[in-house]
């Protein structure tokens, strides 16, 4: 780890001091109460039971068990000073097989989680799908069938319609690219396929569900912001051959650009294109350009620099991961704050959004609990301050950057790595459910005092 000085108030004062510092969370990472008022199951459950497919074998039937604990966890997060809370709905627990029949316990959960946040001065932020499509809808075809954005519109519309009056900050997908690629190629997330062109049809109709959601969410909520939250991490190549450099090139433009480019209104980018259907990815894939996003702000989950290595003159038979040696955390992922600058940067030159909020940044690194009974994590303050630093920079730059949010709030589930990482800035005990705050998160409520 590197010396750096995390002054929090020598960090805080390039940020306007109405900057939204915040924490953001999902549904099935942190909720637990899988089958409680008649919440149907997400296809999570589903592959969490998958024998082989999580980690140390676990699943979110439990997790930091929010759905009870939502009180005291607002409580943290308020007396921690945050401005913000990102969310997520789960899909299954407000209609169980994601059509028709209405479960409004699931909805009254909501209802209360946001009226807790409001009294305690914290801005709720929805996001509409972290990936927890209920399974009954999978098996209907789920992403990969075209009628998802007719069922994914009409639970925006009863979320947005329920919610509206109160919540005004919208996201309705977290990372596209992970649910469709993970998902539905690289069989590593729910559902667990490995079809790429299934994969490229997952992305296609989460593209034309979000513009058909943004729709849904403008025609019944007043002054609504809506955003998408994209995960870019920073893609350098591994050396400077041609090869590596081409390689590096068609994954930024087959992976992130994928995305971007349609969501402002460019369509699907040439370089990807042509990228995926070399290496047979379209095939019996029909493609046409999708609508246009309309972002009020575009969301920016950022973590890592990932360096591709090109194996043979094939697009995707490539090797992509944190470079040999380089400082890493948990997760083995590159430490690079500098990346997220130049993301940003980059980003806003590229698209110029109207305006860009970090919707994730964090680190996982195996804490411990002390003696004294705290965790002192100084690596994860550290990574924090460094990425407040390089967000600080991009933002004396000239990009319009209105917020930040660190992933995550608590300890939750890491998805195919179960309880075996650790993200919080609060510490969640998984035997008693006991929340301790972090170093971090004392740290972190420094710089939103400024203090
Ligand atoms: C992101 C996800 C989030 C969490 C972090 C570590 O890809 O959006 O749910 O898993 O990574």
């Amino acid at each position: 780890m590197p010396d750096f000085d995390t002054d929090p108030r020598r960090l805080s004062a390039p940020f306007p001091a109405d900057f939204t510092w915040g924490f953001a969370a999902s549904a099935y990472q942190i909720e637990g109460a899988a089958t409680e008022d008649g919440r149907g199951a997400s296809i999570w459950d589903t592959f969490a039971r998958r024998p082989g497919a999580i980690a140390d074998g676990s699943t979110g039937e439990v997790a930091c068990d929010h759905y009870h604990r939502y009180r005291e966890d607002v409580r943290l997060m308020a007396e921690l000073g945050a401005r913000a809370y990102r969310f997520s709905v789960s899909w299954p627990r407000i209609l169980p097989i994601g059509t028709g029949a209405l479960n409004r316990r699931g909805l009254d959960f909501y209802q209360r989680l946001v009226d807790a946040l409001l009294e305690a001065g914290v801005r709720p932020l929805v996001n509409l799908f972290h990936w927890d499509l209920p399974q009954a809808l999978q098996d209907r075809g789920g992403f990969a069938n075209p009628e998802v954005i007719g069922w994914f519109t009409d639970y925006t519309s009863v979320v947005a319609t329920t919610l509206g009056d109160r919540v005004k900050d919208w996201m309705t997908f977290n990372e596209p690219a992970v649910y469709a690629f993970l998902g539905h190629a690289d069989g590593i997330h729910a559902p667990g396929l490995l079809e790429w062109p299934t994969a490229i049809r997952v992305a296609d109709n989460e593209l034309r569900a979000h513009a058909a959601a943004a729709q849904a969410i403008r025609a019944v909520v007043d002054e609504a912001k809506i955003g998408v939250a994209i995960d870019v991490n920073q893609v350098a190549p591994a050396t400077d051959s041609e090869r590596d450099r081409l390689a590096a090139m068609q994954w930024s433009s087959g992976r992130d650009a994928w995305f971007l480019d349609p969501l402002f209104g460019r369509g699907y980018p040439a370089l990807g294109l042509e990228a995926h259907r070399e290496a047979g990815h379209l095939e019996g894939v029909d493609l046409t350009d999708p609508p246009a996003g309309d972002l009020d702000y575009l969301g920016l989950n950022y973590y890592r620099r990932d360096s591709v290595s090109a194996k043979s003159d094939l697009p995707f038979d490539w090797e992509i991961g944190a470079v040999p040696g380089s400082e890493q955390t948990q997760m083995d992922w590159h430490v690079a704050p500098d990346g997220l600058r130049d993301t940003l940067i980059d980003l806003n030159a590229t698209y110029a959004p109207r305006e860009i909020a970090i919707t994730e940044n964090g680190a996982a690194y195996p804490d411990g609990v002390a003696k004294d009974g705290q965790v002192h994590d100084q690596d994860r303050l550290v990574y924090l301050a460094r990425h407040v630093s390089a967000a600080g920079e991009a933002l004396a730059a000239g990009v319009p950057l209105t917020g930040y949010y660190v992933w995550s709030l608590l300890d939750n589930y890491e998805w195919s790595l179960g309880y075996s990482r650790r993200f919080g800035v609060i510490r969640v005990d998984f035997d008693d459910q006991r929340r301790t705050p972090k170093d971090s998160a004392r740290w972190y409520q420094r710089l939103i005092a400024r203090e």
